[in-house]
C-alpha cells in the first residue's frame, strides 16, 4: 500500500469514530429541546456538534475576527473550506459574512455528513461539498477570496503540494486563513500519531512552505492558552459527567476521548506542540511567483 493510500485508511478509520450520525446529532438537538424540524446552522455549530478544529466554535470567531483584519469575504465571494470535515466552520462563515462556501475533504463520510447538515439547517443555497485530497484539487486557478483550513495541514505530508495548491486556487489578493498546530510534536502526541498522520513542521519551517508557494505571510497569532484552556474545560465536563457522555472528541468511546484529551493538554502545556492562526495572501498577478 502506498503512503498515500495508509494514511488515507488510517484518517478513514479516525475520522469515522469522530464523526456523529445525523440521528446521534438529532438525538442531542432533541435532548436540549429544540424542534429539529426548525435547526438552524447555529444550533449545531454553538454546541460544537459540527466543528472538529482545535478551540472548537469559540476558536471560530477568533480567527475571524483576525481574517477580517486583512478583508472579510462578502456575500459576492466564495470561500473554499479544505479538509471541511462536518462542515460547521464553513456554515459559521457563511452566517458571519453571507459568502458562499465549498467545502472540499478527503473523506466521502464527512462530505456526505456535511452535505445531511446543511441540507438540514437549510444552508444548501449557500455551500457545497466535494471529495477531493487537498494537494490535488481539480479547480480552475484564481477562484476562491480565501482559502481557509482549519487544523488539516498537520494530517498531510506533502506539505510543498498542498500549499502550491492553494496559491493555485486563490485569486490575486486573495487569503489563506489557516488553524494548526506547529512542531516538533512532544512525545505526548504520541496516542494521536498511532491513530493517525500527524505531520508538524516547526513554524519556521511552516512558513517557508506558505511562502515557498508564492504566498505571503500576513500574520502567526499563537492561540495555544486558548486552546488548552478549552480542552481543560472539556476534560473537567467529561470526569464529571456519565460514561456516556457524547463530547466533541467523539459521539462514542469515553476512556478513548479521555486518553486524547490527556494527550492534548499534555502537549499543549509544553513548549512543542503550539497552536496558531496563519494568514497569508496571494500577491497580485505581477509579483505573484510560485517556487
Ligand atoms: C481536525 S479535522 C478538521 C475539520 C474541519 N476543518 C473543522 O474544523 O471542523 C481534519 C479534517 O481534514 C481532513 N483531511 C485530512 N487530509 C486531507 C486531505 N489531504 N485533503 C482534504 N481533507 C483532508 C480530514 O478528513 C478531516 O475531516
Amino acid at each position: 500500500m502506498s503512503g498515500t493510500a495508509a494514511d488515507t485508511l488510517r484518517l478513514t478509520n479516525f475520522y469515522a469514530a469522530l464523526s456523529p450520525s445525523l440521528d446521534s446529532i438529532l438525538t442531542t438537538l432533541r435532548g436540549a429541546g429544540l424542534d429539529t424540524d426548525r435547526v438552524t446552522a447555529k444550533d449545531l455549530y454553538q454546541r460544537d456538534l459540527d466543528c472538529h478544529n482545535l478551540g472548537m466554535h469559540a476558536m471560530l470567531g477568533v480567527v475571524a475576527d483576525w481574517a477580517a483584519q486583512h478583508s472579510a469575504p462578502t456575500p459576492n465571494d466564495t470561500v473554499l473550506d479544505i479538509g471541511c470535515g462536518l462542515g460547521g466552520p464553513g456554515r459559521f462563515l457563511v452566517d458571519r459574512f453571507g459568502c458562499a462556501v465549498v467545502g472540499i475533504d478527503l473523506l466521502p463520510l464527512r462530505t456526505e455528513r456535511a452535505q445531511a447538515l446543511s441540507d438540514l439547517t437549510g444552508m444548501a443555497d449557500r455551500t457545497s461539498y466535494r471529495v477531493a485530497d487537498a494537494t490535488h484539487m481539480e479547480f480552475d486557478d484564481g477562484v476562491f477570496t480565501q482559502a481557509w483550513m482549519l487544523d488539516v495541514s498537520i494530517h498531510i505530508r506533502a506539505k510543498q503540494a498542498l500549499f502550491a495548491e492553494i496559491a493555485r486556487v486563490l485569486r490575486p489578493g486573495g487569503l489563506l486563513v489557516m488553524h494548526d498546530q506547529t512542531g516538533p510534536l512532544p512525545r505526548a502526541m504520541q496516542p494521536l500519531k498511532r491513530q493517525a498522520p500527524y505531520v508538524a513542521p516547526s513554524l519556521p519551517q511552516l512558513v517557508r512552505h506558505v511562502e515557498g508557494a508564492g504566498l505571503r505571510m500576513l500574520t502567526w497569532h499563537d492561540t495555544t492558552p486558548r486552546v488548552l484552556e478549552y480542552f481543560v474545560g472539556i476534560q473537567a465536563m467529561l470526569t464529571q459527567a456519565s460514561r456516556e457522555v457524547s463530547t466533541a472528541l467523539g459521539p462514542s468511546g469515553h476512556d478513548r476521548s479521555a486518553a486524547l484529551l490527556a494527550a492534548y493538554i499534555e502537549t499543549l502545556g509544553n513548549p512543542g506542540g503550539r497552536t496558531g492562526i496563519l494568514i497569508a495572501s496571494r500577491p497580485g498577478d505581477g509579483t505573484f511567483a510560485p517556487g
